[in-house]
């Protein structure tokens, strides 16, 4: 496990950025997982400007993202602060300014009339497509990946998931006040990909920046791999894992001197980019 600690927000988004954009030049018809989040938004700012100034080709890569409100769906006629689905979230903060095909666009569909068939078809694209080469992931306060809340098994797959007081507050906060939605009005379900499906992407990028973070980052990294914290099965993870956080985010790592020090050797092997 690569653990990757930046000054500041803006350089861990160009580090974590610049690990998605190396896959996609060496593998231009990859498979990227990608999430939602206020998290990845400077990562995504970065890759639309890699595209922009240094002609970064997504024209063959496929995406998949993790998860989706049940009961939304995008609706472009609406504002983007009204539209609160994670389908609008990605193509005004990634698709729209990149030269990606729609076709190879996959979010699941919060609107499905039959979201346990949905949920399998989700997963025989993702098997169809190859699996997933590399999935970004940030982590959600209560120590989730996706929407798998705490209790949710570590094999799980993609289904319909009730989300806990604690996301409802997270998102609420981030989200949905400033779009002047009542609290009350936010959708409590949520279709995810299952720990289960995350694991079998071959490689993990997972994110986390500022001290509201810090608690559940040292838990997920450092503590038991518990279905309490579901982003803890990072360590069951057999591929490639690079973790990019903020110095706030890091603040509470035991070992924080062993990863510097692990990086900085590292990086003068020429392992790192
Ligand atoms: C939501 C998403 C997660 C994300 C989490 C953290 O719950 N489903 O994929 O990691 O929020 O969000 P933020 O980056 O805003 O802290």
């Amino acid at each position: 496990m690569d653990i990757i600690i930046r000054e500041s927000y803006d350089e861990m988004s160009v580090y974590a950025a610049a690990v998605i954009a190396n896959f996609v030049k060496s593998k231009p018809n990859c498979v990227l997982g990608l999430a939602t989040g206020s998290t990845p938004i400077g990562t995504y700012k970065e890759l639309i400007r890699m595209h922009k100034e240094e002609g970064l080709d997504f024209s063959q890569v496929k995406t998949f993202n993790l998860d989706e409100y049940l009961g939304i769906g995008i609706d472009l006629s609406t504002p983007y602060e009204k539209d609160q689905s994670y389908a609008r979230f990605m193509y005004e903060e990634l698709f729209k300014h990149i030269n990606i095909k729609e076709e190879n666009i996959h979010i699941p569909d919060g609107k499905t009339k039959e979201p346990e068939k949905f949920c399998k078809w989700y997963e025989d694209e993702i098997k169809k497509a190859g699996g997933i080469d590399l999935q970004l992931l940030g982590i959600g306060g209560d120590g989730h990946w996706a929407f798998n809340e705490p209790g949710s098994s570590l094999g799980s797959r993609t289904r319909v998931q009730a989300l806990t007081k604690q996301t409802l507050d997270d998102n609420y906060e981030s989200f949905y006040k400033k779009a002047g939605i009542k609290r009350e009005d936010m959708p409590h379900f949520a279709i995810t990909m299952g720990i289960g499906t995350i694991l079998e992407a071959r490689n993990i990028l997972m994110i986390a920046n500022g001290k509201k973070k810090a608690g559940v980052v040292a838990k997920c990294l450092e503590g038991p791999v518990t279905s309490q914290i579901t982003a803890s099965a990072i360590q069951l993870h057999s591929g490639g894992i690079t973790v990019v956080l903020d110095k706030d985010a890091a603040s509470e790592l035991k070992n924080l001197d062993h990863y510097i020090h692990v990086e900085k050797m590292k990086r003068s092997m020429g392992m790192l980019i």
